[in-house]
């Protein structure tokens, strides 16, 4: 079976100090959990060259929050996958802050995404319904779009690089989280996405993670729910204790 996959996104938290700092305290309370679980820390990209020397890799490996999709070039301001392939083994792709604060399309992810994987790195691209979508009644066809779009670069051969994360845009940093019953059907959904385009056995191995809200109560929950391998983790993931609870958590259930 594949191991559960916690991925921490810190987001816009943490200056180069702070997260050396904070890095320290989480490698003491969490322990090597390699034969489980992968746990995969997203710091924002200045502290990601420093934290790369730091980091004990028996228990955490790397991720970027986002990336650009041309390797190199004029494009101020941009870090390409090419330039994040030393120091990451992951990109957080199609965040929910990234298309809705700052505008980035279906188009545009799907390029980010096969960028990262021709970089021989791992998306993780992020699909999640709004408030309103939901309340439509569209949660499935806007899974439909983000997966179809997100995914329409890559080749059969390429997906089992990548991981997909569902995140329902009204359960991030709200405090509200999604019941698994619902993730799980979402989740569901997705699948059945993934096996339209690259067939089942793509869909019962791709990886997806739910996120929103989850702390350190809910969050056995959704580990031991049908096709969820984990969790994308935010607010929580910046609490020490909390983030060290969940990952222990996580291997325990996968230990029994
Ligand atoms: P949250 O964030 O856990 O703070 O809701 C999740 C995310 O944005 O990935």
């Amino acid at each position: 079976m594949a191991k559960k996959l916690i991925v921490a996104n810190w987001k816009m938290h943490f200056t180069v100090g702070e997260a050396s700092l904070y890095l320290h305290k989480l490698q003491e309370k969490v322990a090597n959990t390699r034969k489980t679980t992968e746990v995969v820390l997203c710091p924002n990209m200045l502290t990601l060259q420093s934290l790369s020397l730091q980091v004990d890799r028996r228990k955490f490996r790397l991720g970027a929050q986002n990336c650009y999709f041309q390797d190199e070039g004029a494009f101020t301001g941009e870090v390409s996958a090419t330039m994040l392939r030393s120091l990451v083994d992951y990109v957080i792709i199609g965040h929910s802050e990234r298309r809705h604060i700052f505008n980035e399309d279906n188009k545009l992810i799907a390029q980010k995404v096969q960028a990262v994987v021709r970089n021989g790195l791992q998306p993780i691209l992020c699909v999640g319904e709004t408030r309103q979508e939901r309340a439509d009644g569209d949660t499935a066809h806007v899974l439909h779009d983000q997966v179809t779009a997100g995914l329409s670069n890559i080749t059969s051969a390429e997906i089992n690089h990548v991981v997909i994360a569902y995140e329902p845009v009204w359960a991030i940093g709200t405090g509200e989280f999604d019941k698994a019953d619902d993730a799980v059907q979402a989740i569901r959904s997705i699948r059945k996405n993934v096996e339209s385009m690259f067939g089942k056995k793509a869909s019962q191995e791709i990886r997806v993670l739910y996120g929103g809200s989850v702390n350190g109560d809910e969050a056995g929950g959704y580990l031991v729910a049908e096709g969820v391998d984990a969790l994308l983790i935010g607010g929580a993931s910046l609490k020490a204790d909390v983030f060290a609870g969940i990952v222990a958590r996580t291997h325990e259930l996968e230990s029994v």
